[in-house]
């Protein structure tokens, strides 16, 4: 069934409109630091169930519930660890999500059956009115149809969710571009990330002076198996609706065997997009709207360079650009 989807601004009216669609069960989709997130009230299993039909997500694949302040972490985690606590006070409000034992209240529905609940406190001021005026946390994924790039702005939840959802808040672009860094606390002396993002695992070793467990090699084989710890990352992710293959090696020789190749293709009559980023950052920001312009552009193949190891916020943006790709990639 078809909805009115409502466009909403960022005006303090606005946000309690949104809140108020929150609270009588309606999804709305909202701008953080990281993507746009499509929030329903965590505590209600019919909203949480809401959320996968819209996504069209497989319901085993749980969500993460954003609050408002590090003060409600025990609305929804049963514990709060020493060790998670030093990360929140350090980290929060920012692109981290942590995993611990979730309470009872917290319906099945919303952590896709585990016992665990993954929670964040985002950055982003206009996710924060919003949590807080909705008074119950916000269970949400990014809000983009399961499979898509993530959402970096609103225009890309219109062209997914549009008619799917009560209402989408019109905010900035995010500013971070890629979904916030998963860390299993449910062990809080052996920290283990399940999806890299922005914090990085030398910030995570830097506050709790231990060893935070994360191989990129792994995690890329892990990802490829059928039953990984982070069950959201056995699915096809962040793809173009373009064929996409990575380019890696020696930075000018990959350069140029991108351009010849495209120019080959297009010799085929292919329409072929390039991407190729300086940096961690400016890849992260832009990587999810490029691929999504590409697909719009009637894009057929995109031909894009691997980020080196010289950050590690590369390895990061790598994980996205492989699973878009498919891990198809090319030696330069
Ligand atoms: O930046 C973000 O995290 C964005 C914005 C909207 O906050 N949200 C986001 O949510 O990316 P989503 O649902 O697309 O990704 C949730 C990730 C998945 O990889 C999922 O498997 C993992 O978090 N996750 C959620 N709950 C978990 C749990 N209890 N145990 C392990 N992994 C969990
Ligand atoms: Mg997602």
């Amino acid at each position: 069934m078809r909805m009115d989807t409502k466009y909403l601004t960022i005006e303090d009216a606005d946000l309690r409109k949104a809140a108020e669609i929150i609270r009588a069960g309606g999804l709305v989709a909202f701008p953080t630091e990281t993507v746009y997130g499509l929030g329903g009230d965590a505590m209600s299993a019919q909203s949480s169930v809401k959320i996968y039909k819209a996504k069209g997500r497989p319901s085993d694949n749980p969500l993460i519930v954003h609050i408002a302040k590090v003060g409600d972490v025990l609305r929804v985690a049963e514990s709060f660890p020493d060790n998670a606590r030093k990360l929140a006070d350090a980290i929060w409000p920012g692109p981290m999500t942590m995993v611990l034992p979730k309470r009872a209240e917290v319906p099945d529905e919303t952590t896709g059956g585990l016992s665990t609940v993954a929670l964040r406190c985002p950055a982003n001021e206009v996710a924060r009115r919003l949590i807080e005026y909705a008074g119950t946390p916000l269970a949400a994924p990014s809000a983009n149809i399961s499979g898509r790039p993530s959402p970096t702005r609103w225009e890309h939840v219109r062209s997914d969710l549009d008619g799917k959802i009560d209402a989408i808040i019109i905010g900035e672009p995010c500013i971070g571009g890629i979904e916030s860094t998963v860390i299993d606390m449910t062990l809080p002396d052996s920290p283990q990330i399940l999806r890299p993002g922005l914090i990085t695992p030398a910030r995570i070793s830097e506050v709790l002076g231990i060893a935070c467990g994360y191989d990129p090699a792994l995690a890329e084989e892990a990802d490829a198996q059928t039953a990984p710890k982070s069950p959201g990352t056995k699915y096809r992710h962040y793809t173009p609706r373009a064929e996409m293959m990575l380019y890696r090696g020696d930075s000018s020789k990959v350069r140029e065997a991108i351009l010849e190749d495209a120019r080959a293709l297009r010799a085929q009559g292919k329409r072929v997009g390039t991407i190729i980023y300086e940096d961690g950052r400016e890849a992260a920001q832009n990587l999810f709207k490029d691929l999504r312009q590409m697909d719009e552009d009637g894009v057929d193949i995109i031909l894009a360079s691997a980020l080196d190891n010289s950050e590690e916020i590369n390895y990061s943006v790598m994980n996205r650009m492989l699973k878009a790709a498919g891990y198809v990639v090319k030696e330069a």
